[in-house]
């Protein structure tokens, strides 16, 4: 049994265990591999497409590969009127991708979030979840250091 299967079997009987089960993948691999999206449907008895439906439906499953380091700016408009755009400026030419990519190396993607409730202190991005609070352009660089 791979990993995968592992993981999935434990949620295997369980009302809407799909949903876990895939929280459980993805949390160890950071998305879900194809191989989560074939035993799922197998261990849930849905097709390969039902499957990859639940899986895409999702805003917080991915179906790409992720970097190590999830990088999200919050988009809401607190964080925009406070400069936002220009945040995503500054880490999209730091790290050489644009929203939604994951650098070559793997460390890092860049993701949008809606507002995460702290907008005391916009712009604000997450790294793994973590928030770091008054971002301005000229810090970024120095941010993304201590994840390199
Ligand atoms: S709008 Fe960005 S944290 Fe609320």
């Amino acid at each position: 049994m791979s990993k995968i299967q592992e993981i999935i079997a434990q949620y295997g009987n369980k009302q809407g265990g799909i949903i876990e089960a895939y929280h459980a993948v993805q949390k160890e691999y950071n998305y879900l591999p194809n191989e989560a999206v074939t035993e799922a449907a197998k261990v849930f008895g849905v097709s390969e497409a039902q499957a990859y439906g639940v899986a895409t439906f999702y805003s917080y499953l991915a179906v790409e590969p992720r970097g190590k380091y999830i990088i999200r700016m919050c988009e809401s408009a607190p964080c925009h009127v406070a400069g936002a755009d220009e945040v995503i400026k500054a880490i999209e030419s730091e790290l050489g991708i644009k929203v939604g990519e994951t650098t070559a190396d793997g460390k890092f993607t860049l993701e949008l979030t809606e507002c995460i409730g702290q907008c005391q202190a916009t712009p604000v991005i997450t790294v793994n979840s973590e928030p770091i609070f008054d971002v301005t352009p000229q810090q970024i660089p120095e941010i993304l250091k201590a994840y390199k």
